[in-house]
């Protein structure tokens, strides 16, 4: 069983024709979708056939309580407290340009991770932004050694600019080196941030995974091998939201049944491919 550890909240997409003018209102389009990576990962791989389990906290607020509901009902087994509001993230697209504003609201919490959340589990994800604000950063710090006393293979996903700008490059290397991490999935403008060459791994990590969009994805071992795997070019990319977070089910659910991480990363692109056709991080219409 997979576990997934940080946010769930909501988002909101926005599409832009035109740059706001701050101070002039502006008539949009929006959607509403289902935001976090953990919580995205989780249900991604419950509608691929998996039975995951994802532990965060939202909002003792309708919407918390609405965002836990429909989890569970795909298949997640949420073990989640409510605290606090739910956060939000605001996205706006268009012109080429993605832009996003971050809330993580209750998704800062829970203060503490019962170690009976590990039972059955047999792989970890935890999102970057799981490390960089208390009272959840020091509870998830606590767990990993648990983790690994139980040698359960953890995957890391790599840190935004906004986790870097909380967390820092080094705290991050830091980490990975300790929590012995099986991958870590990053795109290419999160390895660049770490200060790392295009083609260098992460000190620690079994495999280090660069995501580029449609541009092939970089598989790199620690003795400094790299495999440079090709994206299959997609017929319709109806809404990029949730690509990155659909590789990682992807490749999670792969290697889980003992896929090297070449064959992974395949797996984890034909996710993608099937959640780009959706709105929203989804692999269903
Ligand atoms: N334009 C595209 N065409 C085909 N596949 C794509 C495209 N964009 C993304 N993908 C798929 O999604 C995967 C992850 O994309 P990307 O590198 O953009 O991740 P990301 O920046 O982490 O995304 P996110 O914004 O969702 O976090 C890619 O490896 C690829 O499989
Ligand atoms: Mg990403």
């Amino acid at each position: 069983m997979l576990l997934t550890i940080g946010d769930l909240l909501e988002e909101i997409l926005i599409r832009l024709d035109a740059a706001p003018v701050r101070g002039i209102d502006s008539s949009v389009r929006s959607a509403r979708v289902r935001g976090g990576s953990a919580a995205n990962v989780a249900a991604i791989d419950a509608e691929i056939g998996g039975t995951p389990r994802f532990v965060g906290q939202v909002g003792d607020d309708a919407l918390g309580h609405a965002l836990v509901d429909d989890l569970s009902s795909r298949g997640v087994d949420v073990r989640g407290a409510h605290l606090g509001s739910t956060g939000v993230i605001v996205t706006t697209v268009g012109q080429g340009a993605r832009t996003r504003l971050i809330d993580r609201g209750a998704s800062r919490g829970p203060a503490r991770l019962d170690p009976g959340t590990l039972d059955g589990v047999a792989q970890i994800y935890i999102a970057a932004s799981a490390f960089t604000e208390d009272p959840l950063a020091t509870a998830v710090d606590q767990l990993l050694a648990e983790i690994r006393d139980r040698r359960i293979p953890l995957v890391l996903g790599g840190p935004s600019a906004a986790d870097l700008g909380l967390f820092g490059a080094e705290p991050f290397h830091e980490l990975v080196r300790t929590a012995r991490a099986d991958a870590v999935v990053l795109n290419r403008f999160e390895h660049r941030s770490l200060g790392l060459h295009p083609r260098e791994a992460l000190g620690g990590a079994g495999a280090t995974i660069i995501t580029a969009g449609a541009r092939p994805t970089l598989v790199l071992t620690p003795k400094g091998d790299a495999d440079s795997v090709p994206v299959p070019p997609i017929d319709t990319l109806r809404d990029r939201t949730g690509a990155g977070d659909a590789f990682l089910a992807g490749f999670l659910s792969s290697r889980r049944t003992g896929a090297d991480p070449v064959s992974a990363t395949h797996a984890g692109h034909r996710i993608a491919a099937r959640v780009l056709r959706n709105l929203g991080p989804t692999t269903k219409a």
